[in-house]
């Protein structure tokens, strides 16, 4: 990829807790309004990348850019005013507090009144846990409460959505939504960075797929070149990467 065409790109980024390094000077970029997959094994360091991305670990070395600008050590608050926003792996919700009051905290950094204008839109796309806005969260089945992570990072209308593994625990129909979802936000023009085990739906809605074994990488291809190739089934069982590339 040309290195102008890219919004996110880590050079040379070694990261890691304490003295265990898990990005081993890692290097790759992903284009602006595209759906970048991040694959690999478990312990690989997909969500490694998205936690240094955003902040929560400083590289040791390397460099992260974003549009162009060095962010290597941004704090978390600055990446948000730049608008880079991130859906964890797991459940991350307030389970005590109402689904408008998560979405009233998702909007902090934006000030009440802009929240209370797009909370309505952002429910507008979740019919069903609008239903619910003045439920606890933890009463949510689990599709509806990852529904509500991805519609309050939605209300910082981002640039840069990172999200790590939407589809868990989700049925076939919710994943599929989530994943039009994104591509109708990359084709807006939001960057997506995305990990996913759920391989062949999520690069059916992909741009480019990139591929990480401990901590470096180990494929980039088009999604839909890598759907087509006859390898994936053993590219991706079992995390046999590595072969590949
Ligand atoms: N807070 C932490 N302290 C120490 N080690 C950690 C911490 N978080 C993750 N690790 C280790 O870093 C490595 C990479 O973890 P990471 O969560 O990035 O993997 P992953 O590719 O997202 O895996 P999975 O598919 O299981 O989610 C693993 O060996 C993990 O045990
Ligand atoms: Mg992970």
């Amino acid at each position: 990829m040309d290195a102008a065409d890219s919004y996110i790109r880590f050079e040379g980024v070694l990261a890691g807790y304490k003295d265990f390094m898990v990005l081993n000077e890692l290097s790759f970029s992903a284009r602006r309004g595209a759906i970048t997959l991040l694959l690999g094994p478990n312990g690989a360091g997909k969500s490694t990348v998205l936690k240094t991305l955003f902040g929560l670990l400083k590289p040791k070395a390397g460099r992260i850019l974003l549009g162009g600008e060095d962010i290597t050590g941004a704090t978390q608050k600055a990446l948000l005013a730049r608008g880079v926003a991130f859906v964890p792996q797991g459940r991350n919700l307030f389970g005590q507090l109402t689904v408008w009051q998560n979405l009233e905290l998702g909007g902090i950094t934006l000030g009440m009144k802009a929240t209370h204008e797009r909370i309505p839109q952002v429910l507008s796309l979740f019919p069903r846990v609008k239903e619910r806005m003045h439920s606890m969260a933890s009463s949510l089945s689990g599709g509806e409460q990852k529904q509500l992570e991805v519609g309050r990072a939605l209300l910082l209308a981002p640039k840069v959505l990172l999200i790590d593994e939407p589809s868990i625990g989700l049925s076939p129909l919710v994943v599929r939504d989530v994943f039009r979802l994104l591509r109708r936000l990359a084709d807006e023009g939001t960057t997506v960075l995305m990990v996913e085990q759920n391989v062949k739906s999520a690069l059916k809605y992909a741009d480019e797929a990139i591929a990480l074994e401990s901590g470096r990488l180990v494929l980039q291809r088009k999604a839909e070149d890598l759907l087509a190739d006859p390898d994936i089934e053993r590219l991706f069982l079992g995390g046999a990467v590595a072969a590949s590339s």
